[in-house]
């Protein structure tokens, strides 16, 4: 009877949620239980396991410090694509190597906010250091890299050669999944808006003094040029303002988007292990570095590649 009536709970506990899901979501669900399932794959070379429905995806079956084939390439930007982020591990890569790889999305976007932790030589190619003398970690908070910039990055290439023995894990939430979950008298009023995002509010204490910093308006729901898809595009790290509001009302809508986008429904986290590789899309997602490992050391390099201008 207690092993029934158990069941019986699951059962009604999973209807309740699913009715909560959006038809994309269903969708995404489905398309993820038939891959685990091996029955539709859409890759030839790599192998793709998802981490959940909504957001990231564990790619293995390339070696990323010797040249790849385009196949390779193709796949890497196709489950860039299907899964906002991408995490590869094991592979030690040098300048070039990473260099490599994020040509494969494009150019290099090289940020005027990044110049002083650039390696030298290597100007697209950022530092990212924290250890025991650090007073602050780049990306603590929820942001989708240089929204601050008129063309922001669309992507970023993340390799970590030296981890804490726990922590410092990278928290991603899908901000179509965010857009998917408002109401459609919100999504309403939010369409047409835009947002101010202010380099000032993420870098303004940590620059040199009268060091210019970009600050541009951007639609708050802007529309991803490869899959179609609609995506939330405001972020407490850059986003200052909504444009063409009052004061108290622009407050009150960005308090209620950056406490959304928080859902853990539209979340994976990545823990790092030595030269691992998290690549994300800028324009669909959000991220966190967690600062949890102090006074430890994690260390790696980051590119930036080339985007367009939201909308
Ligand atoms: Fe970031």
């Amino acid at each position: 009877m207690a092993l029934s009536l158990k069941h019986q709970t699951i059962i009604t506990l999973d209807c309740t949620h699913k009715g909560l899901r959006s038809k994309e979501q269903e969708s995404a669900m489905e398309t993820a239980v038939q891959e685990k399932a091996g029955t539709q794959s859409r890759y030839k070379v790599l192998e793709v396991e998802r981490l959940n429905p909504t957001i990231g995806a564990y790619v293995r079956g390339v070696d990323l410090t010797k040249p790849f084939d385009e196949d390779v390439a193709d796949e890497l930007r196709l489950a860039l694509a299907d899964n906002l982020v991408i995490f590869l591990r094991d592979q030690k890569l040098d300048f070039e190597a990473h260099r490599r790889l994020a040509a494969v999305f494009g150019e290099p976007h090289v940020a005027p906010s990044t110049k002083p932790w650039r390696v030298p030589g290597f100007d697209e190619i950022t530092k990212m250091h924290a250890d025991e003398n650090s007073k602050y970690v780049a990306g603590e908070d929820w942001h989708s890299d240089m929204s601050c910039d008129p063309e922001p990055p669309m992507g970023s290439i993340l390799y970590l050669h030296t981890l804490p023995s726990l922590g410092g894990d990278t928290v991603f939430s899908s901000m179509y999944a965010a857009w998917d979950a408002l109401s459609d008298r919100m999504k309403a009023q939010l369409e047409g808006l835009t947002a101010t995002h202010d380099a000032v509010k993420a870098f303004g204490a940590l620059v040199p003094d009268g060091m210019t910093l970009p600050c541009t308006s951007h639609p708050v729901a802007r529309t991803h040029p490869v899959t179609g898809r609609k995506a939330l595009y405001v972020n407490r790290g850059f986003t200052t303002r909504i444009d063409g509001v009052t004061e108290r009302e622009s407050e009150a809508l960005l308090s209620f988007l950056f406490e959304h986008v928080q859902s853990p429904m539209f979340q994976c986290r990545f823990t790092w292990t030595p030269n691992a590789i998290a690549i994300w899309d800028n324009r669909c997602g959000q991220h966190m570095a967690i600062w949890d490992y102090f006074p430890q050391v994690r260390s790696g390099f980051r590119i930036q590649v080339k985007g367009e201008k939201p909308v």
